[in-house]
């Protein structure tokens, strides 16, 4: 994985400093609060509910064993003991005491991590999908490509007051697991007939209080121009964000309100004036960056092996974890690993207590190469265990609560942290998803369901991707009273789309309810094997609708404004 450099080393140690500065200034009184704020959340410090909470960035989801160990260590020093894992490859802590924030950059720092545009009007964390380097169907490895990009955009003067935040996703597998088209830009990268590397890219896609799917700009950018189209992307918009409204501020609205064309050809020119510039990537800087990312030393393994394929055979629960768990991996006899963070009642979906962090990071020296991953659906991932060490690897999973064979199920529940600790929440999100993970604890029952994304956000900012869920749960708020509202149909990949509102929202208490009634008119609809996305597709809301409002003048259900 990367290393910092001595140069990055000294970047980050003299933004530690800076900040130490401020946070003194800003204890004796010599800065208000207003004037810390943007100081504060240069560095990834939000004020929310309770304390202050810290986003600290995971470039493009890559952890090595002893960054999750410093992970813990924060966790345990300066927190309640565990971190929240975001979609957006990030970690955030929810309880920080303002004094100690200097300590923990420093901590950081230390284990070459930081906080740097987790947050503001920046360029934020690059983010690609957390089977990068490893996946089987992976054209070419996304990293060195989100590590260039990170590189550049990081205290990059002329992006650090952008209209609005600015998010980056890369990936390069048939399979799309980075979210790319809800990103501002989504960029897949490929190979064309005569091998050179090319970039799709998409621009103006987001979620938030106006949800839109991206749009191809560019299909064929040759790698080397990666930097210098970004930036003409990013200079447009500079120019013509609105600055004035913070609700129309991102991207998508500027390429909404210009159209794809117009934007594509002002981008075009900006493009033609600087992309024989310093900004394109030479081989050898591009070498450079990739020699950071070779695969790692594995071992010539066969296809088959025997006591693997016997633990499969003889224990129905470990096979039924390696069907939901395992992952297909480039190399003969090695596979990736999901270990889910929803194991339900007894955690939120994305937290992480640090005892786990500590012996998820042992697992990843003993069972790998010392590397995890954190995956946009907030699991964590283990890239690299051969085939022969599942068995074991799954009993220790198992030991710390983190073998719920459950990635990809109704289960999986991508939620943001909602009002339990944010300030800007309508809603609860962690409750509701507790409560239905309790409802659908049978397993027998949850595997016969299949895949299903069920993503819930406490309001309209969508932190938990609510619009793409196949089902998504929006909190909102009707005269002081917590609500909830359902879509259906959405969908993340390759195959994007956004849900369709079903119909007035529900209280907090008919949550299950309702989901168990929409899983139980999948079920009467569909055919063998049918997903349930596809029975969406095919049959539509209304008989969903039907089943879930009929009968049921319950007086909790109020009618909802239905989103654009
Ligand atoms: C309590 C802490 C949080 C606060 C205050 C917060 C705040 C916000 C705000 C204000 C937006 C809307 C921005 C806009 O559309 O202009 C937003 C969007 C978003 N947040 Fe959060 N967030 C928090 C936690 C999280 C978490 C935990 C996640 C991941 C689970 C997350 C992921 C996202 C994502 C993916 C968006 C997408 C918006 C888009 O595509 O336009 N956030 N957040
Ligand atoms: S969706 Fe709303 S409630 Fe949830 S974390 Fe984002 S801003 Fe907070």
């Amino acid at each position: 994985m990367y290393s910092y450099d001595d140069y990055d080393y000294a970047l980050v140690r003299e933004r530690v400093e800076q900040f130490r500065d401020q946070v003194a200034r800003r204890l004796n009184g010599e800065l208000t609060e207003e004037e810390f704020l943007p100081l504060r959340l240069q560095n990834g410090l939000y004020m929310q509910k309770h304390a202050y909470m810290l986003r600290v960035a995971i470039p493009y989801g890559v952890l090595s064993g002893n960054q999750l160990r410093t992970l813990a260590h924060i966790a345990r020093t300066y927190d309640k003991g565990y971190g929240h894992f975001t979609t957006r490859q990030n970690i955030q802590f929810n309880w920080i005491q303002l004094e100690q924030t200097p300590g923990i950059l420093d901590c950081l720092a230390a284990a070459q991590m930081h906080a740097i545009q987790t947050s503001g009007n920046c360029v934020r964390n690059v983010t690609t999908e957390a089977f990068a380097g490893v996946a089987a169907d992976e054209i070419i490895d996304p990293r060195p490509f989100a590590e260039l990009l990170r590189q550049w955009s990081t205290i990059n003067p002329e992006f650090l007051f952008l209209p609005r935040k600015f998010k980056i996703a890369i990936s390069s597998a048939e399979q799309d697991r980075a979210a790319i088209k809800v990103h501002d830009i989504g960029l897949h990268v490929y190979r064309a007939t005569n091998g050179e590397m090319l970039l799709r890219v998409y621009v103006g896609g987001g979620l938030g209080r106006t949800p839109i799917i991206g749009l191809a700009i560019k299909e064929d950018l040759p790698w080397r121009h990666l930097l210098s189209y970004v930036e003409a992307i990013l200079r447009v918009y500079n120019r013509h964000g609105r600055r004035d409204n913070k609700y129309k501020a991102r991207i998508k609205i500027l390429v909404k309100a210009l159209g794809i064309a117009a934007f594509a050809e002002e981008v075009q020119r900006e493009w033609q004036a600087i992309n024989a510039g310093p900004a394109e990537i030479t081989d050898q800087e591009y070498q450079r960056i990739a020699a950071a990312f070779v695969a790692p030393a594995y071992e010539f393994l066969p296809a088959q092996n025997f006591d693997y394929n016997t633990q499969l055979f003889k224990h129905a629960e470990f096979s039924r974890w390696v069907a939901r768990s395992v992952i297909a991996h480039k190399v003969t006899g090695y596979a990736a690993v999901i270990i889910s963070t929803k194991p339900g009642i007894s955690a939120p979906p994305g937290d992480v207590t640090a005892e786990q962090m500590e012996v998820i990071a042992l697992l990843a020296e003993q069972f790998g190469f010392g590397e995890v991953r954190v995956a946009h659906e907030q699991n964590l991932v283990l890239p690299d265990v051969r085939k022969a060490d599942l068995f074991a690897l799954w009993q220790a999973l198992d030991l710390i609560g983190m073998a719920t064979p459950n990635a990809g199920l109704l289960t999986d529940i991508i939620a943001c942290p909602g009002g339990d600790y944010c300030s800007l929440a309508n809603a609860k999100s962690i409750p509701i998803a507790q409560a239905i993970q309790q409802r659908f604890e049978d397993l027998d029952y949850l595997h016969d369901a299949g895949d299903v994304s069920l993503n819930i956000s406490g309001c309209m900012n969508a932190c938990g991707h609510h619009h793409i869920g196949n089902i998504g749960i929006l909190g909102v708020d009707k005269n002081g009273s917590e609500f909830y509202q359902v879509t259906l149909g959405g969908a993340q990949g390759n195959d994007s789309r956004l849900g369709k509102v079903i119909g007035p929202a529900f209280s907090a208490a008919e949550m299950p309810d309702v989901i168990e009634k929409i899983i139980t008119t999948y079920k009467d609809y569909r055919e063998v094997d049918e997903p349930f996305i596809d029975v969406v597709q095919r049959i539509g809301i209304d008989p969903f609708k039907e089943n879930l409002y009929q009968n049921s003048a319950s007086p909790q259900q109020q009618p909802m404004e239905v989103l654009p």
